[in-house]
């Protein structure tokens, strides 16, 4: 049984349809990408499976159906989804902003426990916890975004384009971080512009265009794909 199976989802922002009968899984412990051009649809797909948008069709989180339910009871569920711009409390401290991701129902013991494990992956974090997080650099805020993310320890954890912006040392620290979480047994849906880098920490990847999944399999085949290599060799994005 899959982690969380999407079923013939289809979205639209007012009359404008933007997904179209997409249907992907994420099976327990794999880290699967969905790539794409801008526009194609990805963030949405996302937003749809968080119950941030509306959408048709059928969603499934291990088994039990997510459909319909809002964002606050699909994030209980366990799905930890950080979004396209990290989107932060800038005014806020790094430490407030990590502790929003802390559910409600946990010890204080296990509170410290969660913030020492999130220190643990971003030891940077710990020396800044003071810090405004608006005045963090790009990659710092990251780190913060994917921390309250991971306060939740969510049995899925969704990145939307997480090295986005990012300076090519902080990009590599991204992917670098994708590979701890993927190595401790953590299930991902990752969105991502560098699609080289992500194809290779993952196990399946899917292309989205325009509102369809055009492309679906093993990580390592569409690496080798000429069809993918030509549409997103260096970064550039042309039409599949
Ligand atoms: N809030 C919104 N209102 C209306 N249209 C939107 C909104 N967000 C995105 N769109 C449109 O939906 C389409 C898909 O966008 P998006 O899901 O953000 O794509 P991606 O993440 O793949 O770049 C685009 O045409 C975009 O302009
Ligand atoms: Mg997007």
């Amino acid at each position: 049984m899959a982690l969380l199976d999407i079923r013939n989802l289809s979205a639209a922002y007012g009359d404008v349809p933007v997904l179209f009968d997409v249907s992907l899984h994420v099976d327990e412990g794999e880290v699967v990408s969905l790539i794409g051009s801008n526009g194609a649809g990805k963030t949405t797909l996302l937003r749809a499976v968080s119950g941030l948008i509306s959408s048709q069709g059928e969603l499934f989180f291990s088994g039990e159906k997510i459909s319909g339910l809002d964002s606050h009871r699909i994030v209980e569920k366990g799905i930890a989804h950080v979004p396209e711009g990290r989107q932060l409390f800038s005014g806020m401290t790094v430490a407030e902003n990590l502790r929003l991701g802390l559910p409600r129902s946990i010890t204080k013991t296990e509170s410290l426990r969660r913030m020492e494990s999130i220190y643990e992956l971003f030891p940077r974090l710990k020396q800044r916890l003071g810090q405004i997080a608006g005045t963090l650099s790009g990659g710092e805020q990251q780190m913060v975004a994917i921390g309250r993310g991971l306060a939740l320890q969510p049995r899925l954890l969704i990145l939307d384009e997480p090295s986005l912006g990012l300076s090519p040392v902080m990009v590599q620290s991204i992917f670098e971080t994708v590979k701890k979480l993927r190595d401790s047994g953590m299930t991902l849906l990752l969105v991502e512009q560098n699609v080289t880098e992500s194809l290779k920490c993952s196990s399946r990847a899917y292309v989205m265009d325009a509102g369809h999944i055009t492309i679906g399999g093993a990580a390592n085949d569409l690496l080798h794909d000429p069809k993918v290599r030509a549409a997103f060799l260096g970064g550039n994005f042309v039409e599949i």
